[in-house]
C-alpha cells in the first residue's frame, strides 16, 4: 500500500542454533497502532531492534519510511522515536532536565513544556528521576522518545511491571500519541493492552507470526462460539446446557461457563433457565478474548508463570 511506513519481508535473525526471528512478514500503515503481542522470548525485541536499525538481520528486508535500513540509517534515526525495553535514565536529573538533556543530545528543537504536558508529568517536572514511580519513569521514557518529533514511535513493553492504574495512565498517553497522528509500534505481552490500543495485532510465538488482524478479525476467524457464564445457578444450569447439547467449558467457584453457537441459542438457553425457575446471581456473555486465542493457537499461556512482575 502507498501509505505503508514499515514493510518487513521474510525477516530472519539467527543466534547460533536459535532462529529467534523465523521468517516474518508484515506491513504497517501510517497512523496505525500496531501491537506486536507475544510471550517472553518470542522475538519481539529482536524484531523491533532490527527495524530500528540497532541489530542486523540475518536475512530478509525491512523498509521504513521508504528508506533502506542499511543505506539510510542516519535519516531513519532522525525520523523515529524509541522507548527501549527497560528504559532507564539519570537518577539525579529532574523530569524537565532529563527531557532537555535528550533533546540537546538529538539536537532537537522541541517544546519541553508541551512534551511534559503530553505525558501528563506537569506535577512532577521538578522531581528527580530516581524518586519517580515505575509508571512515571515510563512516561518520562515516552517523552524522551518524542524529543525529535518522530513519525514512528517504537514502544517496547511500555507497561510491563506497572500496576493497573499506572498502566492505564500510560495507555492514555499512547492514545494521545495516536490522536496526534503518530504511527505506533507497540510490543507487549498483555493481550488487554493490545485489545484496548491496537488497530492491528500480530501475535508472535517462537519467532513466527501465528495470527494477524484486528482484534475482532482474529477472534471471529478463530472462534465461532460465544461463552455464557452463569454464576450461582447450580447443577440445574449444567442439566439444561447438556439437554441443549451445549458444551460445558468450565465449572469453577460456582461459575458455569457454557459454549453457545450464536445469539439464538443464548436466548433459548436463558428462556429454559427461566421456565425451569433456575435462579442465578449474575450472567456474563462474551466472545473469547486474545488470551484464549493465544492458548488455542499455541497451547501455551501468553504470560508464562513467573515472568510477570505483577
Ligand atoms: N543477543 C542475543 N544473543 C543470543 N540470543 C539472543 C540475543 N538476543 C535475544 N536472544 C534470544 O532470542 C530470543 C528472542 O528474544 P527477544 O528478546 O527478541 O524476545 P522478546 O519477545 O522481546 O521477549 P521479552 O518479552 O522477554 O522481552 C530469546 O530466546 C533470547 O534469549
Ligand atoms: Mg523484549
Amino acid at each position: 500500500m502507498a501509505d505503508d511506513v514499515i514493510k518487513v519481508k521474510d525477516l530472519v535473525k539467527v543466534y547460533g542454533e536459535l532462529r529467534a526471528v523465523d521468517g516474518i512478514t508484515f506491513d504497517i500503515e501510517k497512523g496505525e497502532v500496531f501491537a506486536f503481542l507475544g510471550p517472553n522470548g518470542a522475538g519481539k525485541t529482536t524484531t523491533v531492534e532490527m527495524i530500528e536499525t540497532l541489530r542486523t538481520p540475518t536475512s530478509g528486508t525491512i523498509e521504513i519510511l521508504g528508506l533502506d535500513i542499511k543505506k539510510d540509517r542516519t535519516e531513519i534515526l532522525k525520523r523515529i522515536g524509541v522507548l527501549p525495553q527497560e528504559f532507564s535514565s539519570f537518577d539525579r536529573l529532574t523530569v524537565e532536565e532529563t527531557i532537555k538533556y535528550y533533546a540537546d543530545l538529538f539536537s532537537a528543537d522541541c517544546d519541553v513544556d508541551s512534551l511534559i504536558a503530553l505525558v501528563n508529568l506537569d506535577e512532577h517536572r521538578k522531581q528527580l528521576y530516581m524518586n519517580l514511580s515505575g509508571g512515571l519513569k515510563q512516561r518520562v521514557g515516552i517523552a524522551v522518545s518524542l524529543v525529535n518529533d518522530p513519525e514512528i514511535v517504537f514502544l517496547d513493553e511500555p507497561t510491563t511491571g506497572l500496576d493497573p492504574r499506572a498502566r492505564h495512565d500510560v495507555w492514555n498517553v499512547i492514545s494521545g500519541l495516536r490522536d496526534e497522528g503518530k504511527t505506533i509500534f507497540l510490543t507487549t505481552h498483555y493481550m488487554e493492552e493490545a485489545e484496548v490500543l491496537a488497530d492491528y495485532i500480530a501475535i508472535i510465538s517462537k519467532g513466527k507470526i501465528i495470527a494477524y488482524g484486528t482484534t475482532n478479525e482474529l477472534i471471529d476467524k478463530h472462534f465461532k462460539t460465544i461463552n455464557v457464564t452463569i454464576k450461582g445457578g447450580g447443577e440445574g444450569v449444567v442439566q439444561i446446557a447438556k439437554g441443549m447439547g451445549m458444551p460445558i467449558k468450565s465449572t469453577e467457584n460456582g461459575n458455569i461457563t457454557v459454549e453457545a453457537s450464536g445469539n439464538d441459542q443464548i436466548v433459548e438457553f436463558l428462556n429454559n433457565l427461566k421456565s425451569k425457575n433456575i435462579r442465578y446471581t449474575s450472567m456474563d456473555i462474551r466472545k473469547p478474548n486474545l488470551e484464549e486465542l493465544f492458548l488455542v493457537l499455541t497451547g501455551e499461556e501468553l504470560i508464562t508463570q513467573g515472568s510477570d512482575a505483577e
